[in-house]
């Protein structure tokens, strides 16, 4: 061979090898992106394992926040709507789809799953009762419970109490109550009437023109997400819960506090690995034509949980390219699930019930409820006597001595 020969045979099989160099990085690269994506879809499984804390620095206090468990870096894949500048819905034109009905799985279904079914294409109502005024000004924290037409002495209590519209130690809180239609058509006019009175002292009722009902839920918590999105741009933090909990105000802002470096802040009573109930007599059962899958995002026992106003923006977005799902908790868990944000479970929120043993002194104990943050249940007797006691010239040990 002659040296030019020998250049010629180096130079093609140096050209061979940079091919297979280039092909063999492609295949890595396609099996990195797949990678990434199979792990977003099992996040909720590997999250817990793959992450580790990122502040693991150690602070005695009681309030000290449990570490985010990290998504992947990469953002999600939506495009977030912006909010118009009023409740632009001012008609309801939403007629049964009459195509599902004709479908063989639906006709096995139970009166409920199928009203929903039914409707479930129907998102926005127009408004009965609004306060665009609400959120003017700096909002700290906006209350918004969860309530219907006749369960008014709640809203008079929670008004007294916990819900009150004041500056507390400079913080600014609202206070608003969400409500639908009454879901007796019968009592319709006469309990609108009250409502509307309720509302012209208090000044503190959104409603919407939709039915009250369980499965209705969802559609409240889309209608406050558009709501706030629409009229409460600068609002820092929202505690949305129910109207038969305790809940500690002093203690939200202590967590608060500790808490503020936290983006996209969610925190409540979160169950991970929740499975969806097939107990057809259980009030959440979900039959498997709805939610085929094993195991539920992340999800906040919806009885109370904390948001920041920047996540609640978000979430509107997130929500609206979401299918509705009856059960409004886990819903708002898919929703995160979008934003791949993991909610934070923290021991003050107590949401789906106390201790399993009801006689347990825990349950009328003072000193517990002073150191939380939301209780699950307590009806207005109680709250107030409860309110009451914690208020009063309460001792008590370490805040921790019950987590
Ligand atoms: C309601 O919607 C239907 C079908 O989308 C349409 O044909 C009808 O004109 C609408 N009615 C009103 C009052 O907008
Ligand atoms: C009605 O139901 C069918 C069958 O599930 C679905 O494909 C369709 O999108 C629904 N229509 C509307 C307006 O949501
Ligand atoms: C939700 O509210 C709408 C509007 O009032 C009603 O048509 C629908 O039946 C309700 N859905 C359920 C599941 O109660
Ligand atoms: C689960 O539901 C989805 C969407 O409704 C459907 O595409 C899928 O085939 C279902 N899977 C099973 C195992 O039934
Ligand atoms: C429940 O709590 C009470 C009071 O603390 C205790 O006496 C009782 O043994 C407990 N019952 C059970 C089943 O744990």
């Amino acid at each position: 061979m002659t040296s030019r020969e020998r250049w010629r045979v180096y130079k093609r099989v140096s050209l061979m090898f940079l091919l297979a160099l280039l092909a063999l990085t492609v295949i890595h690269r396609g099996n990195i992106t797949s990678l990434q994506s199979l792990q977003r879809q099992t996040r909720m499984e590997v999250v817990q394992v793959t992450q580790l804390p990122k502040n693991t620095q150690e602070t005695p206090h009681f309030w000290k926040t449990i570490p985010r468990l990290e998504s992947t870096t990469d953002g999600p894949r939506i495009t977030l709507k912006t909010a118009p500048t009023t409740w632009d819905i001012i008609s309801t034109n939403c007629s049964v789809n009459l195509s599902i009905s004709s479908e063989e799985w639906f006709t096995g279904l139970e009166d409920h799953f199928k009203q929903f079914l039914l409707y479930r294409h129907c998102r926005f109502f127009p408004m009965l009762i609004n306060h665009p005024e609400k959120c003017t000004g700096d909002i700290d924290l906006l209350i918004v419970v969860k309530s219907v037409i006749t369960q008014h002495d709640r809203r008079e209590v929670i008004r007294k109490t916990w819900g009150k519209e004041q500056v507390m130690d400079g913080k600014r809180i609202k206070t608003l109550f969400l409500l639908g239609t009454s879901s007796h058509p019968e009592e319709q006019i006469n309990h609108q009437k009250l409502l509307e009175y309720e509302d012209h002292i208090y000044g503190d009722i959104l409603q919407w023109d939709f039915m009250d009902s369980f499965f209705n839920l969802t559609l409240k918590e889309i209608h406050f997400l558009k709501w706030f999105a629409t009229y409460c741009p600068t609002t820092r933090y929202i505690f949305k819960g129910d109207d038969d909990v305790f809940v500690s105000v002093p203690n939200i802002f202590e967590y608060l506090e500790e808490s503020r470096n936290l983006k996209d802040l969610f925190v409540g009573d979160v169950l991970f690995k929740a499975k969806p109930i097939r107990k057809k007599e259980n009030k959440y059962y979900i039959p498997q034509a709805l939610y085929n899958k094993t195991l539920y995002p992340p999800y906040a026992g919806g009885g109370g949980f904390l948001m920041d106003g920047p996540l609640a923006r978000k979430l509107y977005g997130a929500c609206e390219t979401m299918e509705l799902y009856p059960i409004d908790d886990v819903f708002l868990g898919m929703c995160l699930e979008v934003l791949q944000v993991t909610p934070i479970k923290h021991n003050a929120f107590k949401t789906f019930g106390l201790v399993k043993n009801k006689t347990s002194r825990l349950n009328r104990e003072p000193c517990f409820f002073k150191s939380m943050i939301v209780v699950h249940k307590l009806l207005p007797p109680d709250l107030i006597e409860m309110w009451r006691l914690v208020n009063s010239d309460l001792i008590c040990a370490q805040k921790s001595q019950y987590l």
